[in-house]
């Protein structure tokens, strides 16, 4: 393999772009506790010459992605100004975005996809209890005509863009090249028969999200909750690690733990259709996010996440000719892939890889919902524990709230 070419991203100075101010990191917490410890991969060292070294990287990457289902990933050929200069650029949206553009690229959510802009109102496209949250979403549509943009995004969509095409076709595919090592299959197993293809994020989305402190009703409401306890439902995630702490995870000895910043840093979490995929070798690690510790209740926290998507018209279905899966079988935890063995044996029909992402996007609540957030509604108690506990298309999926 030859090695990988860092990203070289289109110039910042051309005299049509305007000025974007830069991005300044805000201050990491001062709070220690309730803290994960990931483990970091440097994905730099798959092209080490040494068979003995990627070996190693190998075996870290299977330990990782099957205990916590969560990894950094460092030393993936992007520099941190290159990082900087997007954040800035989404920081630039936030600051610019016309009210009438808002308006005009308003979302959808109830077709099954986020593309275009969330207003600060709930997932739903009409507006319901504010939630601080806005986000715009691009997908294939949305790279291939320039007026599904912000206007004042225009400028410098040579740059976002490059950017996503670096991380789905760079860093993605080395990532999934190492993911393909673990299940002992040809390298671009993964890359060449599950990810999707044809736009800078495939079938999948690059988000610009902006969480904005919210009203002590909105906290109250959604007992500090910003997003419901969930897994993503494609393939992998590359999320950029932030100073403002509020992403969690769900630790073995089910407690929420703040992932902690790293900067420069990627967060890598497996979805739904790799824990299929890999018939339950991977987990697709439970995750929410949660008002930050007391010191950065009051700040912005800004976040740039690609969502990487499995092709739509595949039915969701292991890699049976894994060597890994036919020595080891398949690992049936609690999780999505119990979900769908159960389906399966029961002969119902499993959904595609479209249709499981599409029902979830379409039927998505809010935290500050209380009328579906109780126990009798879409809670259960499970030993003791109250559960989030929703049915997509058959398949059960169980969260811890
Ligand atoms: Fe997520």
């Amino acid at each position: 393999m030859p090695p990988s070419a860092p990203f070289n991203p289109p110039a910042a100075d051309l005299p049509n772009k305007p000025f974007v101010p830069e991005w300044v990191p805000p201050p990491v917490t001062q709070q220690k506790e309730n803290f994960a410890e990931l483990k970091s991969i440097d994905l730099s060292l798959l092209d080490s010459e040494d068979p003995v070294v990627v070996e190693e990287l190998i075996q870290k990457v299977k330990v990782a992605i099957r205990d916590d289902g969560f990894l950094f990933l460092e030393n993936y050929g992007i520099s941190l100004e290159q990082l900087h200069r997007q954040f800035a650029l989404a920081q630039y949206l936030y600051h610019n975005i016309s009210e009438e553009e808002k308006e005009r690229l308003l979302y959808s959510p109830e077709t099954g996809v986020w593309s275009g802009y969330k207003h600060p109102y709930g997932f739903k496209r009409h507006r319901g209890v504010p939630d601080g949250i806005e986000q715009f979403n691009w997908y294939k549509p949305d790279w291939e005509d320039r007026n599904r943009t912000p206007t004042c995004l225009q400028p410098f969509m040579d740059e976002i863009e490059e950017f996503c095409n670096y991380l789905t076709k760079s860093v993605n595919r080395r990532l999934l090249t190492l993911f393909s090592r673990v299940l002992e299959l040809p390298d671009d197993y993964l890359w060449d028969n599950v990810q999707s293809h044809g736009s800078p994020t495939g079938e999948g989305y690059f988000r610009h999200a902006l969480f904005r402190p919210v009203e002590k009703s909105t906290q109250e409401a959604s007992k500090g909750l910003r997003m419901h306890g969930h897994t993503d439902f494609g393939l992998t995630t590359q999320l950029f690690s932030v100073p403002i702490s509020s992403l969690q995870i769900w630790g073995r000895d089910e407690q929420w733990y703040y992932v902690p910043y790293k900067p420069g840093a990627l967060v890598i979490n497996i979805g739904d259709t790799l824990e299929i995929v890999s018939g339950g070798h991977f987990k697709a690690t439970r995750h929410r996010v949660f008002k930050p510790p007391v010191d950065q209740l009051q700040s912005e926290r800004l976040s740039l996440v690609l969502f990487n998507s499995s092709v739509g018209d595949l039915p969701m279905s292991p890699a049976t000719d894994s060597p890994l899966i036919q020595r080891e079988g398949y690992i049936e935890e609690q999780g999505i892939f119990k979900e769908y063995r159960k389906q399966m044996s029961s002969g119902r029909p499993v959904p595609t890889n479209r249709q499981w992402r599409e029902i979830q996007i379409s039927t998505a609540t809010d935290p500050t919902d209380t009328i579906s957030n109780r126990v009798g509604a879409h809670q259960v108690v499970i030993d003791g524990q109250v559960m989030h506990q929703r049915e997509y298309l058959g398949m059960k999926v169980v969260l811890p709230v």
